[in-house]
């Protein structure tokens, strides 16, 4: 039987390893990936750099209109670039972990990552990662997953990606995590929560490549059936 294009949303707390299961379900599916925390911390970054607190919601709105932003496939991962200029290495630091969060709860950001997240998945055939995905940017997803694990696996994560030079610990980069994860689920507008018919995956002790396999599992079966 042909399977049919379908949409595919993971959603999830910070570190629960959904960039990495999203980008290798999308490789097995021949479908384009879509990080759309990237596009958060590029807007993020992009704001610091000029001088716009990351709390002003009002002002990093505005600035966000004036942003373009392009995912496209590398190599080495995934490259984003903001009105032209690739800012992908700069989007992992503490400065940028520690104002993201602030900088999504304005609305005139969000409204605008939404826009430009559903033009990407107007053809179908994607794999988007978030807070909101499912919930609110497409909530006409075929596959929704919600995809979790302990906090202290999801700080072991961050923990790798960061510069060793960073000097933070696992415990205070724990707290951090956590702290980040409230912000993000007691905003007001698209907060993080699980959509009522998403798949709960708690990816706690399993590996990178079985929560995967479960994901393309899912999609083959939605993609069958719609
Ligand atoms: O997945 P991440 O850690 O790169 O996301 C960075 C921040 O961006 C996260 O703290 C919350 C925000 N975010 C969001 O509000 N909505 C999304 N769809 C994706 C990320």
């Amino acid at each position: 039987k042909q399977l049919s294009r379908i949409n595919i949303a993971i959603d999830g707390p910070a570190g629960a390893g959904k960039s990495t299961v999203a980008r290798l379900a999308a490789k097995a599916l021949h479908y384009i990936y879509v990080d759309t925390g990237a596009m958060y911390r590029a807007v993020t970054l992009k704001a610091l750099e000029a001088g716009i607190a990351s709390d002003d919601e009002w002002n990093v709105g505005l600035f966000a209109q004036k942003l373009d932003i392009v995912l496209l496939p590398g190599e080495d991962g995934q490259r984003v670039l903001v009105n032209g200029e690739d800012v992908t290495s700069r989007l992992r630091s503490l400065e940028i972990n520690r104002n993201v969060s602030y900088v999504a709860r304005s609305e005139g950001v969000r409204s605008r990552m939404a826009e430009l997240q559903r033009l990407m998945a107007q053809d179908k055939g994607v794999v988007m990662d978030g807070r909101d995905i499912g919930t609110h940017v497409l909530p006409g997803a075929e596959l929704k997953v919600f995809l979790t694990a302990s906090p202290r696996e999801r700080a072991q994560r961050r923990f790798l990606e960061l510069d060793p030079a960073s000097g933070i610990s696992l415990d205070q980069l724990e707290r951090e995590i956590e702290e980040r994860d409230r912000l993000d689920r007691e905003r007001e507008i698209a907060p993080l929560v699980q959509a009522a018919d998403a798949n709960l995956l708690d990816s706690t002790g399993m590996s990178i490549e079985q929560v995967a396999e479960q994901i393309v599992r899912w999609a083959v079966a939605a993609a069958s059936t719609n």
